[in-house]
């Protein structure tokens, strides 16, 4: 894997030993649901107010883009985001390239927005989703009629031309992703007809539960095997919404697994989102022994959520199945961190999607649990890692591959280990975290520049 760098200058940071991690902290807003709330309130007819939105720069540059496609969209002063929607076939050809960043989820989505109105739109991002494959969304829109301008390989920089009248799809997903489910489905919105996704093995469901709030007719069928088939009728009249957004999983696994692997910690993560279709992590970690108590259960924004209590745990080494992959997809790096510090060997298969992330993220973890000591096996798509029972030397310096969740994983590593873990840049954590650092010095966790280090 040759290294993938950004053209800013790197910020490298280490992480040291820490007393027992304490405190409460709330962690921000789910980034799955920041970017489907702007993009479905830029589909309704009238004006939607987001509450708790995820502010990183993934989801911005999707405010970006919705708003070169004709949506006014803006922060208000109470920190809530209103978004003024242009309705179902209302996009306007944007004058701009529309520049996603370091983001799959923006990029795949609003193809599939885009793809079934009869407008051009050139799609950029940076050096990492450059090369993540595009033509999983790429070919379901060429059977809905949209011409595609793309480097070979369907990578980015590409452009879309819709079709005057995009037609409707039933399409099996090939991998199982959610990114491609949405796009298909955002297509649909826009196409005379019913679409139809088949989808063999669950993925996060937060499209089809947001369609549903806005006002589509949406409705799904789960088959004897447990795939399900999502039917939506194209071009509905969505309504406005007012939406709260919960807590994000995914940034919740952070502070819970230093808490879990630093001796002597408590903390509370408060009103984490707790859909079934995320949260393969903490069903794995509690296996593994894990003490995580669900306190204060209710619903929040349409999705059950809790306050997770978390306390240093005597953690033991276990084999997650394919099977949990979708539920916990971008989990890994975070839970190899946990596999590291327990007992025994943690086999985790299914990993074949981890190798198309931000990063080749199976060859990261890897290289990066290696260069702290920790033995690891890589295979194609499964890794295996023996643990240290509460005890990694550290002292290596990890490459993140402009890769977010590489870098904090890393970070959360240092916090527990015998010598310091330092990651080569952390400027990507603010594609999807902004204020990791600061919540984890807040909980007590001692990080240090290169200057501070010197
Ligand atoms: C996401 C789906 C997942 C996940 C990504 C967010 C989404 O990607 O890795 O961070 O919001 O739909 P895939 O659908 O490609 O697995």
């Amino acid at each position: 894997m040759s290294p993938v760098t950004s053209t800013a200058a790197p910020r490298p940071l280490s992480a040291a030993r820490c007393e027992g991690l304490s405190g409460r902290v709330v962690v921000p807003g789910d980034k799955s649901i920041s970017h489907r709330a702007l993009i479905f309130s830029t589909m309704a007819v009238g004006e939607s107010r987001i509450e708790g939105l995820l502010e990183s720069e993934d989801v911005l540059n999707t405010a970006g883009a919705m708003r070169a496609l004709g949506a006014t969209v803006e922060r208000l002063d109470d920190g809530a985001w209103r978004v003024a929607g242009v309705g179902t076939g209302g996009l306007m050809e944007p004058e701009t390239v529309l520049d996603f960043g370091n983001s799959g989820t923006g990029a795949r989505l609003v193809m599939g927005l885009v793809g079934s109105h009869p407008i051009a739109a050139t799609f950029v991002g940076d050096a990492s989703l450059s090369r993540r494959p595009m033509g999983r969304v790429l070919d379901p829109l060429r059977a809905m009629g949209v011409e595609v301008i793309a480097r070979s390989g369907d990578r980015l920089p590409l452009t879309l031309r819709g079709p005057e009248s995009a037609v409707p799809l039933t399409y099996r997903l090939p991998v199982a992703s959610a990114q491609v489910k949405s796009a298909v489905l955002l297509a649909g919105l826009n196409a005379a007809g019913t679409t139809t996704v088949i989808e063999p093995v669950p993925t996060r469901d937060h499209t089809e539960r947001m369609l549903v709030g806005y006002g589509a007719d949406l409705t799904i069928e789960e088959d004897e095997t447990g795939g399900r088939l999502i039917h939506l009728v194209g071009r509905p009249e969505l309504r406005p919404q007012a939406l709260a957004v919960p807590a994000d999983p995914s940034s919740a696994a952070f502070p819970i697994v230093a808490a879990l692997i630093v001796p002597g910690s408590e903390i509370v993560v408060e009103g984490v989102m707790l859909n079934p279709t995320r949260t393969g992590l903490f069903d794995t970690l509690v296996e593994m022994g894990a003490d995580i108590a669900i306190e204060n259960e209710r619903l929040a924004g349409g999705e059950r959520v809790g306050d997770l209590r978390v306390r240093h745990s005597r953690l033991t080494g276990v084999t997650v199945p394919a099977a949990r992959a979708p539920s916990m997809i971008d989990e890994y790096p975070v839970l190899a961190v946990a596999a590291a510090f327990a007992e025994g060997e943690t086999a985790m298969l299914g990993l074949e999607e981890l190798r198309v992330k931000e990063s080749d993220r199976l060859a990261a973890v890897a290289r990066g649990l290696a260069a702290n000591g920790v033995t690891a096996h890589e295979g194609e798509a499964s890794l295996t890692v023996v643990g240290g029972r509460g005890a990694v030397a550290g002292g290596g310096r990890v490459v993140t591959h402009l890769d977010h969740r590489i870098a904090m994983s890393f970070l959360v590593m240092g916090l527990a280990s015998a010598r310091p873990v330092t990651v080569d840049d952390t400027a990507m954590i603010a594609t999807s975290f902004p204020d990791f650092v600061d919540l984890m010095t807040g909980l007590g966790a001692r990080f240090q520049t290169a200057e501070e280090s010197a």
